[in-house]
């Protein structure tokens, strides 16, 4: 199983069904930043309903097409990551990450997003890694750039949430894009 040193006191971890409690808090805690952008946000309301979303993961990794990680500061579950996609048949995988308002600022997931891209080109041997964004959402758009994706197009009016249809740009890498040496270092 994956797992990562993200600098001082930060590592990406493991993220399991037994761990709903604190799922369920910190996406209470969190609520507000995290609805505007991901599906899950608006599903997760109590420890029944994050045990039901990790649960859907660990069968995604028992399947190998998915996979979820946390994402902790001090042994505090400050963000997480997914594979919301990993298809071995296709060569491809769709990364997604989020983060308490508190916890951003210092690279966190640019970083985990890196040992995530190397993990899935260099260890499994991905061609191909993407990051789906709402064009009006400029903290993750500037991520996807750190990490040197190209954004390929826009899906327009692609999925509904929160009563609205929403465009999501297309930002992905190639396995022979991904320069491991200027992957964003752990120690900055
Ligand atoms: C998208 C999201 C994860 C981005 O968080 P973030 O903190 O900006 O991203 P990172 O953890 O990669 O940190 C990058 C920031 O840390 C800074 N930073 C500090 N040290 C750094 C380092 N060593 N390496 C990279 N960046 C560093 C960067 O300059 C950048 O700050 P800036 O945007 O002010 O320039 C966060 O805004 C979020 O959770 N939003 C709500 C959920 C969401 O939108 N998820 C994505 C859906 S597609």
């Amino acid at each position: 199983m994956l797992s990562a040193p993200l600098g001082p006191g930060a590592e990406l971890c493991p993220l399991e069904p037994w761990q709903a409690d604190e799922l369920a808090a910190f996406t209470d805690r969190a609520r507000e930043h995290l609805t505007p952008w991901l599906p899950w946000a608006h599903d997760v309301k109590d420890t029944a309903s994050a045990r039901a979303f990790l649960q859907r993961y660990a069968d995604r990794q028992a399947a190998d097409t998915g996979r979820i990680y946390g994402i902790r500061l001090d042994g505090e579950l400050v963000g997480g990551m997914i594979y919301r996609i990993f298809s071995v048949p296709q060569g491809s995988c769709e990364l997604g990450a989020w983060l308490a308002p508190g916890a951003q600022g210092r690279g966190l997931v640019t970083r985990a997003a890196g040992a995530m891209i190397d993990w899935a080109i260099g260890a499994r041997g991905l061609a191909r890694v993407e990051w789906l964004v709402s064009p009006l959402n400029a903290p993750s758009i500037a991520v996807a750039r750190r990490l040197g994706m190209t954004c390929e197009g826009t899906m327009r009016s692609v999925f509904a949430m929160g009563g609205t249809r929403h465009d999501l740009q297309v930002w992905a890498l190639l396995a022979d894009e991904w320069h491991k040496e200027n992957a964003p270092h752990p120690h900055g």
